[in-house]
């Protein structure tokens, strides 16, 4: 497979001593390129913590993270801060769009910063597919939440970048909203050969991925290629933190991954 992003014996931990939060507990996994993997587990089960560190938003306890060939540990704050512009593109639940610029201030905001030119055709092929040709010179108050979202996933294709993660992007959108942006995210994959990863709680949003990747307790549980809502939904009547025991069907089977290790002895500290 062709990996484009991957993370290796991932540790968070956050605290020290009797507050010590273990927010990932040894997380391997490898992401595709060109393809769309979804991120599902409990609040608090170390979803965002994992976006933030293979974004090089975050830097882990221990372990590796590698996007596109560089092992992120290995690079000071200059080299990090350009693999963050150059490379990986992120979206927010939140939006987090500069209230004082218009939408498309926001969206070149990091190829301007870079001093680098934006590729005008690749600018308006995204504004084009996310509808965003008559809102461009409104301001994100001005805008409706959908809107303000679609604007932040263009913020984060316009660098065209290796990856995109995307934490609960939909989780601020009503379902209409939701959807223009899912299916959005699907075509960058289908048509441009993105490869992103998304964190949702959302079945039928995690339908739209090629794979899922189920997180408990900071650890990588469970993992679903090809979903459907209906086997999604299946999935997590069964969440209770332990690994699948069973495949739902033969064609797509759930593997199961190896959770019999011990609990964690602070491993990596
Ligand atoms: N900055 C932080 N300081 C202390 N604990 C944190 C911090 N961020 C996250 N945590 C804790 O780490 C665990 C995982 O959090 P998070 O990655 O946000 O989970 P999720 O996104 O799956 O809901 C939770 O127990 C959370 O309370
Ligand atoms: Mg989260």
């Amino acid at each position: 497979m062709d990996t484009v992003a991957s993370a290796w014996e991932l540790v968070k931990i956050y605290g020290k001593g009797e507050a010590e939060v273990h927010a990932l507990d040894g997380v391997s996994v490898d992401f595709e390129r060109g393809r769309f993997t979804a991120i599902m587990g409990p609040s608090g089960s170390g979803k965002s913590t994992l976006m933030h560190c293979m974004a090089a938003l975050d830097k882990p306890t221990s372990g590796t993270v590698v996007v596109d060939g560089t092992d992120v540990s290995r690079l000071g704050d200059r080299a990090l801060t350009k693999l963050r512009r150059d490379r990986v593109g992120f979206v927010f639940q939140a939006f987090n769009l500069v209230p004082t610029l218009t939408a498309a201030e926001n969206i070149t905001l990091p190829v301007d910063i870079a001093g680098r030119r934006v590729d005008r055709t690749w600018f308006d092929q995204v504004i084009g597919i996310l509808g965003l040709g008559d809102r461009l010179g409104h301001k994100p108050s001005e805008l409706s939440g959908g809107q303000q979202q679609r604007v932040a996933c263009a913020r984060a294709l316009v660098s065209r970048p290796s990856i995109v993660f995307a934490d609960e992007p939909t989780g601020n959108l009503d379902s209409r909203s939701a959807g223009e942006v899912l299916g959005f995210l699907r075509r960058s994959v289908d048509d441009f050969g993105q490869s992103v990863v998304m964190v949702t709680h959302d079945p039928s949003a995690a339908a739209y991925a090629d794979r899922i990747v189920f997180l408990a307790d900071g650890r990588v549980v469970d993992e679903m290629t090809e979903p459907t809502t209906e086997r999604v939904l299946d999935r997590m009547k069964r969440f209770d933190g332990t690994p699948a025991r069973h495949a739902t069907d033969a064609t797509h089977a759930t593997r199961a991954i190896d959770d019999s290790r011990p609990a964690s002895t602070g491993a990596g500290v």
